[in-house]
């Protein structure tokens, strides 16, 4: 929720803020907006809408100066509008603020400074921070912040600039990511790495409650009490070139075709001769045989590959798991103890509520593990352990890449802790690490039947939409699920809405008769999942079902299947034959494609849809 930069050096603060934005856009998009110092005093532009507005009115008239702070939006305290937008000034004019996080006492503190005289222009939190430090500047802007920071309760990702100190630019964090780009002879402060990489790879990452002070050379971070904290320089593997589209008309479509390559490069790094190695787990092995359950707890698309993980863990590992949303399992009371596993799965590591419910379990003695893709984030550095994805930066809102690494990822830790429990004979493990091997090259193989000319997914999309007005948008999506695919119907219909606004719904298809089959009649589209499996014949049992109320029936099927052909299935989509255990890497990537393609016809913008933001920092 909202990115934030800044940057202090010799190039001009205009371009490394816009660019840097461009690669922040993913966190929110409602507004965008920049403040640099030139020519002894801040000069601000800022304007509702996509960031393009912005860089467009900077292409007429630009900003000069080479210290600036740049601020991509997601609104949460007033509605999106120029005045809303960040940078944020005093009353003076002096002092620009940009922030990401939520101020929770603001009004308390927007109204005392109100008595104080301070004049406020916009609705938000943001502004109040402005106003604090305007209230304790004397000539020293780092002790300024500090001192406003200990007034604030809540979330912040700041940086801040005056414009009686050019050669200053401050940044801090409380649970809102800040990341520090160390560059020579410039400096960065960002709320994401891909903000910085076109400039360095040596980054520093800020903890809670600390506070950063960069000149063009120099980078000196102190707590809140003033004490100055020596910072490790971090080397960044992940190149620009990844956070590009390279030649993709959206960043969705290029991740959904990186999966099989992802996958690829996950198994290459963890099976050395057939066994798993987490090198970056820092939990004993024994502690792992102590282990008597596990809590898989996530939000979103990582939910889903939670929901996943647990048909798996269970069926191989035989430990108990259940599941949970991050935002339920933080606020209940959650039977967890030093016996419990839990197992935060974040893409960021960064939400907002996973990073509460770590924390609560950590509370709890549970031992704690991340799977996180963003190396350094704060899932990853507060676990007890952590194994990541190394999925590469995902840009495109709707969540895919990640989805099928964090399964890899699952499938390790299955083999890995079926091992210790010795639930299931090595023989078999054995066997299952050999076929888990062969995924990617399959997940290839499907990938590049859809990269071809004809795209079937795209033809269903276009029969879609052409259904859909014709039952003057009557028309919506079923996914039904069984299984270790119960999830993927989840996933299908999270997908699909997200980024088509189409109304979706998943549902395990043995509860069918429990509530959905009322539902059907010639208007929703119903996606089966219908692949090989144990489960087949009572999923075929479920499509009659459909068929004979009149439904139009989409079904993900295994390649070759004859006996589906009998079933009179409107629109077919035909996945390779694979160990059940492993449809779901496949099954997803035509769920996935299918959402793209309808929201391709639909001519919605794809990796930024609306209302949304990739990385929900804030409750
Ligand atoms: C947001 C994103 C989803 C993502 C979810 C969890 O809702 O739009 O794509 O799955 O957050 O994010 P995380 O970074 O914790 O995996």
């Amino acid at each position: 929720m909202c990115g934030i930069i800044g940057y202090i050096g010799n190039r001009k603060a205009q371009d490394v803020v816009l660019k840097g934005l461009g690669r922040l856009e993913y966190r929110g998009y409602d507004s965008a907006g920049i403040a640099v110092v030139e020519g002894g005093k801040i000069n601000l532009v800022k304007r509702q809408g996509k960031l393009r507005i912005l860089i467009n009115e900077l292409e007429t008239s630009p900003l000069g100066g080479s210290l600036g702070v740049g601020h991509t939006r997601w609104a949460t305290h007033g509605v999106p509008s120029d005045t809303n937008a960040h940078p944020h000034l005093d009353c003076s004019g002096k002092i620009a603020v940009v922030h990401n996080g939520i101020v929770e006492n603001y009004l308390a503190l927007r109204q005392s400074l109100t008595k104080e005289g301070h004049k406020f222009l916009s609705e938000t939190d943001t502004e109040t921070i402005a106003h604090l430090i305007e209230k304790f500047y004397k000539g020293d802007l780092e002790e300024a912040v500090i001192k406003a920071l200990k007034l604030i309760k809540g979330s912040y990702a700041i940086a801040v600039i005056h414009k009686d100190e050019p050669e200053t630019l401050i940044g801090a964090r409380c649970d809102s990511p800040l990341i520090i780009g160390v560059g020579s002879n410039e400096n960065f402060l960002a709320s994401d790495v891909p903000a910085v990489l076109d400039y360095t790879k040596n980054v520093i990452y800020l903890e809670n409650h600390e506070v950063v002070k960069l000149t063009k050379d120099s980078v000196r971070v102190k707590d809140l009490s003033g004490r100055v904290t020596h910072k490790k320089i971090s080397t960044v593997k992940w190149d620009v070139s990844q956070a590009e589209k390279a030649g993709y008309p959206h960043f969705m479509l290029k991740e959904i075709y990186e999966q099989g390559d992802v996958v690829k490069g996950i198994l290459d790094e963890r099976l050395v001769k057939d066994k798993v190695v987490f090198d970056e787990l820092k939990i004993k092995e024994s502690d792992l045989k102590k282990i008597k359950k596990i809590a898989i707890v996530a939000c979103g698309t990582a939910y889903h590959a939670g929901l996943t993980g647990k048909y798996m863990l269970e069926e191989y590992a035989r430990i108990p798991c259940w599941v949970d949303t991050s935002s339920e399992f933080r606020y209940r009371n959650p039977m967890v103890d030093s016996q419990t596993l839990a197992i935060i799965v974040s893409q960021s590591g960064e939400t907002a509520d996973s990073l509460a419910a770590l924390r609560e379990a950590k509370k709890r003695g549970a031992k704690t593990l991340g799977i996180c893709n963003v190396v350094g984030s704060s899932i990853a550095r507060e676990a007890d352990g952590v194994i990541y994805t190394h999925a590469g930066p995902e840009i495109a809102v709707a969540s895919t890449k990640a989805y099928t690494a964090q399964l890899a990822i699952f499938y390790l830790l299955t083999l890995y802790l079926a091992r210790i429990t010795k639930a299931t004979p090595v023989s078999k493990l054995n066997v299952l690490t050999r076929e888990l091997t062969k995924m990617p090259i399959v997940m290839n193989e499907l990938i590049t039947q859809y990269r071809s000319d004809y795209n079937i997914l795209a033809a269903y999309a276009e029969e879609f939409k052409r259904y859909y007005f014709e039952k003057h948008n009557k028309s919506y999506f079923l996914y039904l699920g069984r299984n270790i695919n119960y999830p993927n119907a989840l996933e299908g219909a999270l997908k699909l809405k997200e980024i088509s606004y189409i109304s979706a719904e998943g549902y395990p298809a043995g509860e069918m008769k429990h509530g959905p089959i009322a539902l059907i009649d010639e208007n929703p589209w119903v996606v089966c999942i219908a692949v090989k499996c144990k489960t087949y014949d009572k999923m075929l049992s479920n499509i009659q079902e459909i068929k004979a109320r009149g439904g139009i029936v989409i079904g993900v099927v295994t390649e070759g299947d004859k006996e589906i052909q009998h079933y009179n299935i409107n629109y077919l989509i035909e996945i390779p034959r694979c160990e059940e255990l492993f449809s779901p890497l496949l099954v997803v990537i035509p769920l996935q494609l299918l959402a793209y393609y309808v929201a391709k016809e639909f001519g919605y913008d794809i990796d930024q849809p609306r209302n949304l933001a990739k990385s929900v920092t804030v409750e």
